[in-house]
């Protein structure tokens, strides 16, 4: 069988996270951000594939941090405001700066925030590989998380393990 780039990794579901960052002015970024990847345990690190001509990587490039929201299972609308390139995406949800760094986040929409800051950015193809070391993880909700492939949305619910 014959099958494209795109329907592969379409068929390999994903978490969905919001990458957010900020540029040293008041202005907010953030996209939604499926290509999340656990790196390293110690220290504690991660990347993130961000598209080249993304505004929000050139804010996190500047900046030298981000924060990679992880979604609750409600939260598909959020998913699909940050990746539809709305100007006004901020305007539509709640959010905070992190403690840390300053990276928005969002706090009715994730269930986890981890703070990261920029370790090294590499360039690759029309995406860039941003790794980051995670600074401070703040859980905000229990229950679900966003999972996307086959181009649907699925909620993973948590449940209680069985006893016995
Ligand atoms: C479920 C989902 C997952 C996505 N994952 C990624 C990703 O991993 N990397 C990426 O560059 N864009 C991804 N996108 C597309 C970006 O979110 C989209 O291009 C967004 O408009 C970019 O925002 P920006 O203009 O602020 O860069 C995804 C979109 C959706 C809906």
């Amino acid at each position: 069988m014959d099958t494209s780039f795109r329907e592969m990794m379409a068929a390999f579901p994903s978490g969905v996270s919001v990458v957010t960052g900020h540029d040293g002015g008041p202005r907010p970024y953030g996209m939604t951000c499926s290509a999340l990847c656990s790196l390293s345990a110690d220290p504690p690190s991660l990347l993130v594939c961000l598209r080249a001509a993304s505004p929000t990587l050139a804010a996190v490039t500047r900046s030298g941090a981000f924060a990679v929201n992880l979604l609750h299972g409600d939260a598909q609308d959020v998913a699909a405001l940050f990746g539809s390139g709305a100007a006004d995406r901020f305007d539509r949800v709640a959010w905070r700066p992190c403690a840390g760094s300053g990276s928005p986040a969002l706090v009715e929409a994730a269930h986890t925030v981890a703070d990261c800051l920029v370790e090294r950015v590499h360039p690759a193809g029309d995406h860039a590989i941003v790794v980051g070391t995670v600074r401070h993880i703040e859980r905000l909700r229990e229950g679900s998380a966003l999972l996307y492939g086959f181009r649907r949305y699925r909620t993973w619910t948590h449940a209680a393990a069985p006893i016995g």
